[in-house]
């Protein structure tokens, strides 16, 4: 089964048509729909072994070792420890892409989300293959913002005047027609892991030919929260200098003159997960445990990065929590796999989740050892399942655009500057 664009191999009803849910639903039911309107979601044919196979760990080594360099297996931090354990590289959204643009095994299978595997697609040869091992492995964040909307979005920025003082930049968090709607418009794309350095990118860019009387700006979506703490913690921005475009409102719920002068001009869309973490649990925890050093994800909202000692991607986060003293105490707000991961496996530190109740990501946990066994197993017997591919005309652009993010120079060490 390959995904172009649009999902293939959905449920299908009685009548044999698929079936959808309404445009724009943030999040897919249980991947047994599809949404054709949106980043990802459709039901796993597969005939996957049982969950409760105590082979299953077995069946995975034997697959790999029998795939040899045919195979590289990339696993996202977030990925449940009975994956990651088979992954050849590991890494945050950014490692991952350079990872998938340097690979030369032919096949690509990628534990990590739809846009993820996206975005390997577009930066692997045109004769490797990617593959998510559930295609039903979505991200609601990038559900939130649709290339639809974003064709509206540019046309309201247009009868705003504005536009030509506008570049696009687009969190990797996104679909392929949204990256290559910013790459054509001369944008590009960040991560949690260089968004202060596009930033100053996509302003500088502006400049170049920007509209007199008119601020220069930057279209900074799907996730308000990065896009706000990177403007106004790394470039030195007031918050007043953000405004927040709402795709759902009649013009974006901006009038003209408030567009006019924004310099950074948010999408309303945020990560489901990292949203649930308040600044009231910062507080709580420095109550609890004195000294502790508190470290969050950049897709939390700017009250709570504000109160952290350090922001950054879920990369900088372990190399933080690796180069802590024995006997730290730190406090972590990002997706739960990694953060039980980092307390497992660092036992002189205290390590501990932000949260009080379950925060893990739902559709990272798609990927579970039943998908992974399968999708190898298939390889070995000369099938690749599940493959994720662009179609030609959007590859170009956003190849473009994710180009562009690569040649910047390295990673920002913390989003704070
Ligand atoms: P990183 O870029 O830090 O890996 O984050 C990806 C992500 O989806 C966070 O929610
Ligand atoms: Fe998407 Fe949030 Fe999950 Fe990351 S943690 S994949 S942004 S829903």
């Amino acid at each position: 089964m390959t995904t172009i664009t649009e999902p293939r191999g959905a449920a299908t009803t009685v009548d044999g048509s698929i079936p959808t849910i309404p445009a724009g639903s943030p999040l897919l039911l249980l991947g047994r729909r599809a949404d054709p309107a949106s980043e990802r979601g459709v039901l796993c044919p597969g005939d996957l072994p049982s969950p409760s196979d105590p082979g299953l760990p077995e069946r995975a080594r034997r697959a790999r070792t029998a795939l040899g360099d045919r195979v590289v297996v990339l696993g996202h931090h977030y990925q449940r420890d009975e994956v990651i354990r088979f992954a050849d590289a590991t890494g945050d959204s950014f490692k991952l892409a350079q990872f998938a643009a340097e690979a030369e095994a032919p096949h690509i299978v990628f534990c990590g989300v739809h846009f993820m595997a996206e975005s390997a697609s577009i930066l692997a040869r045109p004769d490797q293959t990617v593959i998510l091992p559930d295609l039903a492995a979505g991200c609601s964040m990038a559900d939130m913002a649709q290339h639809g909307q974003l064709v509206d979005a540019w046309a309201r920025l247009e009868r705003a005047g504005v536009a030509t003082a506008t570049v696009p930049l687009t969190y990797m968090n996104s679909t392929a027609a949204i990256k290559a709607f910013c790459g054509e418009r001369g944008g590009a794309i960040c991560t949690s892991s260089n968004a202060p350095r596009a930033m100053r990118w996509a302003f500088d860019q502006v400049r170049a030919d920007a509209v007199a009387g008119v601020a220069p700006k930057v279209l900074f979506l799907p996730d308000q929260h990065l896009g706000r703490n990177t403007a106004v913690l790394s470039l030195g921005l007031r918050l007043d200098d953000c405004v927040v475009y709402d795709p759902w409102k009649p013009d974006g719920g901006l009038s003209d003159d408030e567009l006019r002068a924004a310099s950074v001009v948010l999408w309303k869309g945020h990560c489901s997960v990292h949203a649930r973490f308040m600044p009231g649990m910062v507080t709580a925890i420095r109550e609890e445990l004195p000294g502790v050093e508190v470290m969050v994800h950049p897709e939390c909202r700017y009250e709570v990065v504000r109160e952290a000692d350090r922001v950054g991607s879920t990369g900088q986060i372990i190399r933080w929590v690796e180069a802590a003293p024995a006997g730290a105490r730190i406090a972590i707000a990002t997706e739960l796999n990694l953060v039980k991961r980092l307390a497992a496996e660092h036992p002189d530190k205290e390590v501990v989740f932000l949260d009080d109740t379950v925060c893990f990501c739902a559709t990272m946990n798609r990927i579970d050892l039943p998908h992974l066994v399968w999708v190898l197993e298939s390889l070995v017997a000369g099938e690749a399942v599940n493959e994720v591919r662009v179609a030609d005309d959007v590859r170009h652009w956003s190849r473009i655009a994710l180009e562009r993010m690569l040649s910047l120079p390295g990673d920002d060490t913390s989003l704070v500057a």
